[in-house]
């Protein structure tokens, strides 16, 4: 991963209400100034066993690592499993943060380490949790320094008794793929970091095999602000059906990216609003979906009026000197050398989709291959649904809202022609061969 994250800014886009309240603090906050922020965290008499995962589930949170799953649903299941085969369960605060466009959670991480760890905390004690760990990239560059050691620090800073809740902080490898939730749990286990051919979820069998919650760490930041503020303070922020204040990467035009605090249902043009002229945008991440600018300039941040779920939180305007079908067929060969390759559709299918989608947007082979646009089409629906994880649905998603949201580009390259006239990539993606 580059070190892009010095190019990061926090702009507060929402009016808060007092006390701090779920705003990122402007400059890293010490564990004392952490407290004065946001207040102290509810010790565990004030918060009884039960009451937080009730909090949780009256706020309706929804993970923020992607996949948008409710995490009262995720509790619940892990804390069965652990009762059911007698194993204390094991959490992982998720803060890989893979995708090389993403900043928000290097950024939550390096402003407010401490409200990531006060989740941790706070879920460990709820579920009587063995182990709580921190995982981040290891080495992970945030431009203002040494994020890992920015953790260590804050560790240092907690009084464990007082917590009543080890964490362990865990140095990853700065892959794509390495924070799908089974190949994390495999890198923890001193394993090759791969999703594992598994029946069982990590919820029912997860770290050193016990149940285990993993959590995107703003999914965890969000428990340490409802513990304190109510589930009602939470759901005052986005929309009944997508509630609670969220952290975007924005990158608008040729503007650096910066970090975005707001909430579903916002408006997207004011987040935007800097960019110019432009074709589309890219909602959610590299596993989202592209959408049109007419539809972008009138949509709210919701997966209703997107048609797209608000995933890892990116959100990229796409200049429109920009080429759609260039920028996409960098991502896919990114998506597509960050596979593990241990399954068919990674090992056979991205690749070939990738190198269908460089002929596509180079409008000279477009325009000598008709039955390009087919393939890649066929090809989508043979590795849709078949991998161990879900990184070729992903990655299907994204090619396909490609296809729809940037026909004209494509009628276009098919005559020998491209709209864009600068075919520079946009969105950072390491460069690697592609070797299939
Ligand atoms: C290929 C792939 C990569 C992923 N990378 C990340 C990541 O870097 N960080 C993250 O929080 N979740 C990532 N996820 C999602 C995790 O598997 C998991 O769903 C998530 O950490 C759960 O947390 P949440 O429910 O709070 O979002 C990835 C998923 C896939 C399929
Ligand atoms: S689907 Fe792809 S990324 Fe996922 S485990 Fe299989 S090869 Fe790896």
């Amino acid at each position: 991963m580059t070190a892009t994250d010095n190019r990061t800014e926090t702009l507060v886009i929402e009016p808060q209400q007092a006390q701090g309240n779920g705003v990122l603090p402007s400059r890293p906050l010490n564990h004392a100034e952490h407290r004065a922020y946001y207040g102290v965290l509810p010790a565990p008499d004030r918060l009884p066993l039960g009451e937080l995962a009730s909090m949780i589930g009256h706020a309706g949170v929804r993970g923020r690592g992607g996949a948008g799953f409710p995490l009262y649903r995720k509790l619940v299941s892990v804390s069965g499993a652990a009762r059911a085969r007698r194993i204390a369960p094991a959490i992982v605060a998720n803060g890989c943060e893979g995708e090389p466009a993403s900043h928000k959670d290097k950024h939550l991480l390096w402003l407010a380490p401490h409200l990531v760890l006060d989740g941790l905390v706070l879920l460990g004690r709820e579920l009587r949790a063995t182990r709580a760990v921190l995982a981040v990239e290891a080495g992970a560059p945030n431009g203002r320094g040494d994020l890992v050691r920015r953790l260590r620090e804050a560790l240092n800073e907690r009084d464990v008794r007082q917590d009543g809740v080890r964490i362990e902080l865990a140095e990853v490898p700065g892959r794509f793929i390495a924070g799908e939730s089974a190949a994390l749990v495999s890198t923890l286990d001193g394993g090759p970091g791969l999703p594992p051919y598994s029946e069982l979820s990590v919820r029912e069998s997860g770290v050193g095999g016990a149940p285990t919650l993993v959590q995107n760490v703003e999914t965890v930041a969000q428990v340490a602000l409802i513990a304190r503020y109510g589930p009602d303070w939470f759901r005052d922020y986005g929309t009944a059906a997508e509630p609670g204040p969220q952290l975007f990467t924005v990158y608008s035009g040729r503007q650096r990216p910066r970090v975005v605090h707001s909430a579903a249902g916002a408006a997207l043009a004011p987040l935007i609003a800097d960019a110019g002229p432009i074709d589309a945008v890219l909602v959610g991440g590299y596993h989202g979906s592209w959408i049109p600018a007419p539809l972008a300039r009138h949509a709210r941040l919701t997966e209703a009026d997107l048609g797209a779920p608000l995933g890892a939180g990116l959100i990229a305007a796409l200049p429109a000197d920009r080429c759609g079908l260039a920028e996409t067929a960098h991502i896919v060969r990114y998506l597509a050398l960050e596979s593990a390759g241990q399954c068919g559709p990674c090992l056979n299918g991205l690749p070939r989709i990738a190198a269908a989608l460089e002929q596509l947007a180079d409008p000279h082979q477009a325009a000598r291959d008709r039955g390009l646009l087919e393939r890649i089409e066929r090809w989508c629906g043979m590795v849709e649904g078949r991998g161990l994880c879900h990184h070729p649905d992903g990655s299907v998603r994204l090619v396909r809202s490609a296809l729809m949201t940037f026909r004209t580009e494509i009628a276009a390259h098919h005559a020998g022609q491209c709209t864009g006239g600068d075919r520079r990539p946009l969105l950072p993606a390491p460069a690697r061969e592609l070797v299939h």
